[in-house]
């Protein structure tokens, strides 16, 4: 690939400001995104990835806030960039869809119009272009009965509809990345695997890039080349997919694998529990010293609970950090 990457995030920090005092709620974190790329970000609950997407889109709020690192669009810093300039960016090139529609739809405003607010906003059209356009972005999301459903409010709509218009209204003025944080968590499995396709299918198709966030290590490795694993604040581990699977290095990343339901097994069906990984996530107030995986580690040493792990290179595009890595 030659020439900047699309969005390059380098040793940034989020700083959780407790008044008198702050922690790093993220720490040491960097990736980047090529265009038209699928990057995964997974972990468990409260590891730190939903904060790490509004950095990226500008929207951390106090008490949370960037504290160090770089945050780079196309080559250039994004927090330098001018007020307007970073509205153009969040309105037309990135765009996130959340986890659960409802919050992020405006109850009392007709999807159809939601979506042609976008095409009026961030692509300059008329009304009356903006709800024809809307029309056809709903069809495109295979939203049945398009023409009829603009005019639709959210409610009105299921979970899974709801999440397309979601997708719609994201895509609607043709962004270059797509945050997608956990967009399937709140819908049932065959509606999520419907989702996920049809992202896939109009991402792939308008080359847009893909950050996937998700604590199903399954689904991130599915959609995406390349998958990050995050632990307290911290990427533990880089690969591409394929190798997350075959050759993941980091004891997490193993626990995460082998909480997999695998196809044709028992455990698919219910009939046995699944392997979890013991113990908790630690809150950013209580991060142990050394490794901060080392109380959930059946490979810690002394080592691991004195001295934080380096970052060790894998390959071209691969890391992990693990004084015992593989
Ligand atoms: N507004 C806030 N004020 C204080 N702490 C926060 C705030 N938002 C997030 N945090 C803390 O920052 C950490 C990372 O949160 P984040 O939401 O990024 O986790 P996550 O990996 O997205 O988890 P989940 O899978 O549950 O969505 C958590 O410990 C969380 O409690
Ligand atoms: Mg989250």
């Amino acid at each position: 690939m030659t020439g900047p990457a699309l969005i390059d995030v380098e040793d940034l920090r989020i700083d959780l400001n407790l008044g008198s005092s702050r922690v790093a709620a993220v720490e040491g974190v960097s990736f980047h995104i090529d265009r038209g790329e699928t990057f995964g970000l997974v972990g468990e609950s409260g590891c730190g990835k939903s904060i790490t997407a509004l950095a990226l889109i500008g929207l951390l709020r106090r008490p949370l806030s960037v504290g160090a690192g770089a945050i780079r669009f196309e080559g250039r810093e994004i927090q330098n960039l001018p007020a307007v300039e970073q509205r153009t960016l969040r309105g037309n090139r990135i765009a996130m869809i959340f986890q659960e529609p409802m919050t992020a739809l405006n109850p009392v405003s007709p999807v159809g119009r939601q979506i042609a607010e976008m095409f009026v906003l961030h692509g300059g059209k008329s009304w009356r272009d903006a709800n024809r356009l809307a029309v056809e972005a709903l069809a495109s999301v295979r939203v049945p009965a398009p023409e009829r459903r603009v005019k639709d409010y959210p409610h009105q709509l299921s979970g899974g509809m709801r999440q397309r218009v979601m997708i719609a209204i994201a895509l609607a003025c043709g962004p270059d990345l797509l945050i997608a944080d956990e967009p399937t968590t709140a819908l049932d499995v065959t509606v999520q695997a419907e989702i996920i396709e049809l992202m896939r299918n109009l991402c792939a198709a308008r080359g847009t890039a893909v950050l996937m966030i998700s604590h199903d290590l399954g689904l991130v490795a599915n959609f995406c080349r390349r998958v990050a694993v995050m632990y307290a604040g911290r990427i533990v581990e880089q690969r591409s997919s394929d190798d997350i699977f075959r050759a993941c290095s980091h004891p997490y990343t193993q626990g995460l694998v082998d909480s997999l339901p695998r196809l044709g097994s028992r455990a698919r069906l219910g009939r046995s529990r699944l392997r979890e990984i013991a113990g908790v996530v630690p809150a950013i107030t209580n991060f142990p010293s050394g490794c901060r995986f080392n109380p959930r580690c059946a490979q810690a040493t002394e080592v691991c609970r004195t001295t934080a792990p380096e970052t060790t290179m894998l390959g071209a595009d691969g890391l992990v950090r693990c004084h015992h890595h593989a």
